[in-house]
């Protein structure tokens, strides 16, 4: 089995509906029943209803052990699909919203990636996002957070949420303060909006790599820009058709970035809201877009040359390709 790598994953979000019930109930926590299907998946039909779904699904993580074994659980799931290393997404603004501490949602996190190295030999890297849609003022709290209580596994900062909502220029200040205090960032554009967003994302903002970007495609120019400047691409096509984005896997533009010579990876988003995984990712992407073992392990080396962590962590995973 091919060795993976995952950038592009919101911790909060692979919680599965199990998961969810279980720690709703060991937290006495109220659950709207209304986020389950009949068949006990998540339910939810559009982008904003997943994202109200997967705030209250979120709410059930309520502890510092729950986040441990958030992360720990879903770490042994991409073990068991070879993944080598996950990249995750952080959201201090969903630990406070049950009141959680940033150190208790963050070294709760770090036990969750110390147990999961221990049993699996997986390795995990954090990167604390904020959410657009809670507004600049907000952002700007979560990177002073980050930059005052640093911890040798966080190692970016990123945002997702709603797209549509505010400019890339509104949150300039929360990453270029992170990026003087040596943090590499991203930021999910080119997902719900256009191209014109990750053109505004690139203009304002000191990002390392995009976050979705896929719609870059609708725009010739700038899918040769991305290529030649080699900003890695964190594509998710399960998430993007499960969303409504496109049809079908087969109508995802994967393979077209591929072509056009972009840094592509693959990424699930939000396993359990997207019926997907890392592992799903690469094997429909093989069945579907005609990848070879090389093109798959091309992939691999794409997402731990773009990571994040430190040179050395990085070299020890490539070498393990
Ligand atoms: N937060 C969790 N999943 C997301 C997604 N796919 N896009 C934007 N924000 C998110
Ligand atoms: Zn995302």
């Amino acid at each position: 089995m091919v060795k993976k790598a995952e950038l592009h994953v919101h911790l909060e979000g692979t919680a599965t509906p199990a998961l969810v019930r279980q720690m709703a109930s060991q937290n006495g926590a109220m659950l709207d029943p209304t986020i389950f299907k009949s068949d006990g998946e998540f339910a939810w039909t559009d982008f904003w209803e997943f994202l109200d779904c997967y705030d209250k699904a979120a709410a059930t993580i309520m502890t510092k052990d729950d986040y441990r074994l958030v992360t720990y659980d879903y770490l042994a799931r991409c073990a068991r699909e070879n993944t080598i290393y996950v990249e995750m997404f952080s959201s201090p603004d969903h630990a406070a919203e049950v009141g959680m501490s940033y150190t208790d949602h963050l070294d709760g996190i770090a036990a969750g990636i110390d147990d999961a190295r221990k049993d699996f030999g997986i390795e995990g890297r954090i990167i604390v996002t904020c959410v657009r849609h809670f507004g600049a003022e907000r952002a700007l709290a979560v990177a002073k957070l980050v930059t005052s209580t640093p911890h040798p596994y966080v190692v970016g900062f990123g945002m997702g949420g709603d797209e549509s909502r505010f400019h890339p220029d509104d949150f300039s200040a929360a990453f270029h303060l992170m990026k003087k205090a040596g943090y590499q960032t991203t930021n999910h554009a080119g997902e719900f909006a256009g191209p014109e967003s990750i053109r505004a994302s690139l203009a304002a903002l000191p990002i390392s790599r995009i976050g979705h970007g896929v719609r870059a495609i609708e725009d010739n120019d700038l899918l040769e820009e991305l290529a030649d400047r080699h900003i890695p691409l964190e594509l998710c096509p399960g998430s993007n058709v499960a969303t409504g984005l496109y049809e079908s896997r087969e109508k995802h533009p994967f393979r077209q970035f591929m072509d056009a010579g972009c840094l592509v990876t693959l990424n699930s988003d939000d396993p359990p809201y997207f019926a997907t995984s890392v592992g799903q990712e690469y094997e429909q992407a093989a069945k579907i877009y005609g990848l070879s073992e090389t093109d798959l392990k091309n992939i691999t080396r794409n997402a731990l040359s773009s990571a994040f962590c430190d040179e050395e962590l990085k070299a020890r995973l490539l070498s393990r390709i």
